[in-house]
């Protein structure tokens, strides 16, 4: 036993060592694989990033080639798979959902389940960045009454995935290109983020030797609360709010400032940044593009400028050093894409999994890792005797 330190939420606490993402919060400095987010998100795709993420390199020609193919042939999922689906009500939050079906996939796989086995482990990676796309477009159909679709594997990942959201079996789905490059930058600037919540929690869950599958559906979990994922859907909604209230923002900060019980300005703050995301950043340059394109305009946008303008010149903000993060600007794309906002963090999920798969992989491979177990300071009842019920 002898001495514990104290850290509640592991705010100095180095629980692994990696060598998948470099931070400096102090700086606003992302790099995957030593590569800087910036010139990730203007030269490279999703999948690229996935297989730098994953694998530790950029891949060859040949070896995106093979990647992309072995991705498109495991799109379908099991027929039993999709009746899963049934199970649920319809007006079920796609999180759980998406949840679900990813812990159903270790019973539908059990021939890839070995942790210490490469080629196990190899397969699972595969199925789970196929089928996972596939689950969130139905997780989505399913919501709002519609056929699921089968995919079509002549398409790239986030068009195949965009055609089995919004399109339909009796007519032809016209992929806007605009809209599948947005959604392909956003997967990447959300691909992976060192230790944070749910990297942890699957980190966590898969030191036991849980199987992939399982501690990817722990990770969803994790990345729900909208102190984490959840923001993006959380932001929409505190604009929409300032919105039906008149659009006045001062009011809205003067709440958050008198931490009015619930109040938080979301989509600001970071553990790990104390300067602007450069996430937030290069989506905030884009938001305007987008928007214009796909939408026309968007008043909530105004809001959000005016919001951040305004937190951004208060002592309160600056003090605490709290600037945008990643989803302080994504939700309003997602809306103008046509995502609901319940459906949002859905979206995170799928460009945050190869983060997750990455990092499980380097924990199962590291010959350091133990099974996670915090200790803790109790502060309960010293002893005491067992008291029968009739005296109490
Ligand atoms: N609005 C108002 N005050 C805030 C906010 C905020 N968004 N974030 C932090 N603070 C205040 C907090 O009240 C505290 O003030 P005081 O010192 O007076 O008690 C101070 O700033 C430090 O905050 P903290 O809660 O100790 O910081 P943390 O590192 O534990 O929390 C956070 C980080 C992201 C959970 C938090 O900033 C937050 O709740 N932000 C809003 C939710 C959000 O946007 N989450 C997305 C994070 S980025 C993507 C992701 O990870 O999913």
């Amino acid at each position: 036993t002898g001495y514990i330190t104290y850290d509640p939420g592991f705010v100095n606490t180095g629980a692994a060592s990696s060598a998948i993402t470099y931070i400096d919060g102090d700086q606003g400095v992302l790099r995957y694989r030593g590569y800087p987010i910036e010139q990730l998100a203007q030269h490279s795709t999703f999948l690229e990033v996935s297989y730098l993420l994953i694998y530790g390199e950029l891949p060859t020609k040949t070896q995106l080639e093979e990647f992309t193919s072995k991705i498109n042939r495991h799109t379908l999922l099991h027929e039993d798979l999709k009746r899963f689906f049934d199970g649920f009500p319809r007006d079920a939050h796609p999180m759980p959902v998406l949840s679900s079906a990813v812990s159903a996939l270790s019973t539908f796989y059990q021939d890839s389940l070995d942790p210490f086995d490469q080629s196990n482990v190899e397969l699972s990676t595969i199925r789970l960045l196929a089928k996972v796309p596939t689950i969130a477009a139905y997780a989505y159909k399913k919501s709002i009454g519609q056929p699921f679709l089968y995919p079509d594997n002549s398409l790239g990942l986030v068009e195949n995935f965009l055609r089995m959201t919004f399109g339909l079996p009796a007519e032809p789905y016209e992929i806007d290109p605009t809209m599948a490059k947005a959604l392909d930058l956003l997967f990447i600037l959300h691909a992976d983020h060192e230790q944070n919540c749910s990297t942890s929690t699957v980190r966590l869950v898969g030191s036991s030797e849980a199987n992939l599958f399982a501690s990817i559906s722990a990770g969803i979990m994790a990345l729900f609360g909208p102190l984490h994922g959840g923001a993006n859907s959380a932001v929409l909604e505190m604009l929409e709010g300032i919105k039906a209230d008149g659009g006045d923002v001062d009011k809205f900060v003067e709440r958050v400032k008198n931490k009015e019980k619930g109040v938080r300005l979301m989509g600001f703050g970071h553990r790990v940044y104390k300067n602007y995301d450069p996430r937030a950043k290069i989506i905030k340059q884009t938001a305007d593009e987008i928007l214009s394109k796909i939408a026309g305009g968007d008043e909530l946008l105004d809001i959000a400028k005016r919001l951040e303008e305004r937190a951004l010149s208060d002592d309160y903000f600056v003090e605490r050093k709290l600037y945008p993060n990643v989803d302080f600007y994504t939700g309003l794309i997602y809306r103008a894409m046509g995502f609901p906002t319940k459906y949002f963090t859905v979206l995170f999920a799928l460009g945050r999994l190869p983060g997750w798969i990455a990092h499980w992989r380097e924990m199962i491979s590291d010959p350091q890792t133990k099974i996670g177990r915090p200790r803790q300071i109790y502060t309960g009842e010293k002893q005491r005797d067992y008291k029968p019920i009739s005296e109490r």
